[in-house]
């Protein structure tokens, strides 16, 4: 994991000891590592060499104002679905004119601020947006730029729940109606046709369905320009995996190399939507053992960080390894790491050989990407505090939420 190290038996975070953010901010916290951001954004950056390119950094996975800030900085592009996602990207200091906008239930609102914005392209996702989109570019008198978010039907052999590209999916257009769409959409006044998208899932560990996606946008991108139209850019989306445990997903050069050689000598500017790999490896759950529960048939740890704060073991059945803060011979026992929510789902990993005591810290890896972003309330959980550790400084990005914020907007019948 990239800046989080074992040093004389003390997980660190860059040069801070995780267990003195434990004391300082209390569990459950998120800690974020600036350089590993940082290292990650570069590398997408770097890896197109001279192809004109722009990284779309995929607000979803993350959506903290300094993270988004920070990738605004290297001069990241944003990739939004929401016009709450927007509102943060413009606080966070992002260019509009790097913004692309997806998703599949755009509301006639959030277009309207993301026209006002000015940003550089709706993905749009069926023709029926394409018409409420036109509406509402001609209300606000300004051209939408679009590109369809074509659905190529490939098997990105991921997890079901997050995979997109199957033609059996939700998302995108069908593929063999894209030309028609295309069509359709040159003759609607407020809209300018500007690109060619496609997304086919997240976390896949293999080039393959990358590159067949590929053929089949180019195949289609010949098609559309035999029609006279043109597609200044192409949006490849987002969806390279990060390792967690055994997988080993391309390096992020290779990747962008394969993308590069599928389109050729193409001349269009190649957008990307990464989310996960700019920020999953960069980011630690840091929680406290509250009890063990020695039962004739397991062993439990019960920790303070639950199902609300890190959703994925329960939604995806995903691996996270956890760590312990300060490190020891280990393994003494097998134990189900469970958080204290009443839900028998409610686990951040299954069978962890660990030796623990009770107020032990662990660090639950891998926690950067989906990890926040998808925190719930549920049994009145204030969401945890996050931290961003720069060398050896702390900042602390969010506030732990408190019961008083949690509830502020309900109200008792007069
Ligand atoms: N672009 C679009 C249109 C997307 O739908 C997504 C993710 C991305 C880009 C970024 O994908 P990434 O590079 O992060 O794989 N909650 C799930 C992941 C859901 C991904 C949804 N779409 C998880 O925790 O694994």
């Amino acid at each position: 994991f990239p800046s989080f190290d074992y040093r004389n038996g003390r997980l660190y975070g860059e040069s801070v000891q995780l267990d003195r953010i434990a004391r300082e901010f209390g569990t459950p916290c998120y800690v974020y590592s600036r350089a590993a951001l940082v290292a990650a954004y570069r590398e997408f950056d770097t890896a197109f060499g001279g192809h004109d390119h722009l990284v779309c950094y995929a607000v979803k996975a993350n959506s903290n104002l300094a993270i988004l800030n920070l990738f605004a900085r290297l001069g990241s592009g944003f990739d939004i679905v929401s016009g709450g996602e927007l509102q943060r990207v413009l606080k966070a200091g992002g260019d509009p004119q790097k913004i692309v906008f997806s998703g599949v239930g755009k509301q006639p609102s959030e277009m309207r601020a993301a026209l006002a914005a000015g940003i550089f392209c709706f993905n749009v996702e069926s023709e029926a947006e394409l018409a409420v989109l036109n509406q509402v570019a001609g209300e606000l008198n300004k051209i939408a730029p679009v590109s369809l978010r074509v659905n190529p039907d490939v098997d990105a052999k991921t997890h079901p729940y997050i995979s997109t590209g199957l033609k059996e999916n939700k998302f995108g257009v069908p593929f063999d109606e894209a030309e028609k769409l295309y069509a359709s959409a040159q003759e609607f006044a407020n809209l300018r046709i500007s690109g060619l998208d496609c997304h086919i899932g997240s976390q896949l560990t293999k080039l393959g369905p990358f590159v067949e996606a590929c053929g089949k946008i180019l195949d289609l991108l010949t098609r559309l320009e035999t029609q006279g139209l043109t597609i200044d850019h192409l949006d490849l989306g987002g969806g390279l995996g990060i390792r967690y445990s055994g997988e080993n997903p391309p390096a992020v050069q290779d990747y962008v190399t394969a993308l590069c050689a599928a389109i050729g000598r193409r001349n269009q500017r190649i957008l990307i939507e990464p989310g996960r790999a700019l920020v999953g490896n960069a980011g630690v759950l840091l929680t406290r053992v509250e009890y063990l529960k020695h039962t004739p048939h397991r062993d439990f740890a019960i920790v303070d960080a639950a199902m609300n704060d890190l959703m994925r073991p329960a939604l995806y059945d995903a691996y996270h390894e956890i760590l312990p803060v300060i490190a020891n011979s280990g393994g003494d026992k097998i134990y189900q790491v469970v958080g204290p929510v009443c839900e028998t789902g409610d686990f951040l990993g299954h069978d962890r050989k660990l030796t623990l005591a009770q107020g032990n810290l662990l660090a639950i890896m891998s926690a950067g990407a989906y990890g926040m972003s998808m925190s719930s309330n549920y049994n009145t959980r204030p969401r945890a505090a996050e931290v961003m550790v720069d060398g050896d400084r702390i900042h602390l990005i969010r506030q732990r939420e408190s019961l008083e914020q949690l509830i502020a907007g309900e109200k008792i019948l007069p």
